[in-house]
């Protein structure tokens, strides 16, 4: 089993039949994996050089140039929003980045960072953490194989 297919298991009950966004998608491997289960899924990336071509060919997916700190999307537009091996790129732009994040998502729904790189978890632990306690936003994290699964719930 590829990596992503192993976080998109470990996800399937937030994906599942959801609305889902991917935030600096990048390859949009995530999205597209995501995709088989998941009702709709939008990805974004300031960038789209590294898209696979893949990614057009899904019905349910659709990718937008967009940043993340000054997306398109309406206020509650999302069941769940992911950031897959994303963060560490998102460090100079972290509190723009959330506050988007949770603007576009809807209450009852949840935010994942999910993370296999050193890079990333390094910026979880000494910025974003730190970030979400000094908002008092209430997250848990969770380790399984390769991943750090962060959850924030927007209530
Ligand atoms: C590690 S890479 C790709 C991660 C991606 N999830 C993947 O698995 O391919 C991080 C991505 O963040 C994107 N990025 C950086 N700053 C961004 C921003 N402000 N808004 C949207 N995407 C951004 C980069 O273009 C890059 O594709």
């Amino acid at each position: 089993m590829k990596r992503v297919e192993m976080a998109v298991k470990h996800l399937r009950h937030a994906l599942e039949s959801k609305d889902i966004l991917e935030v600096a998608c990048g390859y949009a491997e995530f999205s597209i994996c995501a995709s088989k289960i998941a009702a709709a899924v939008h990805c974004i990336d300031i960038d789209e050089k590294r898209l696979l071509p893949e990614a057009r060919d899904c019905s349910n997916l659709v990718f937008s140039k967009m940043d993340a700190t000054a997306m398109a999307y309406g206020n509650e537009s999302f069941d769940t929003v992911i950031l897959y091996n994303a963060v560490g790129h998102l460090e100079a732009v972290l509190n723009e980045t959330l506050e988007e994040c949770l603007r576009v998502l809807r209450s009852g729904g949840s935010i994942y960072v999910i993370s296999s790189f050193k890079m990333d978890k390094q910026v979880i632990f000494q910025r974003l953490l730190p970030l979400l306690e000094h908002k008092n936003i209430l997250y848990t994290s969770t380790e399984n194989q390769i991943f750090l699964y962060l959850q924030i719930e927007k209530n």
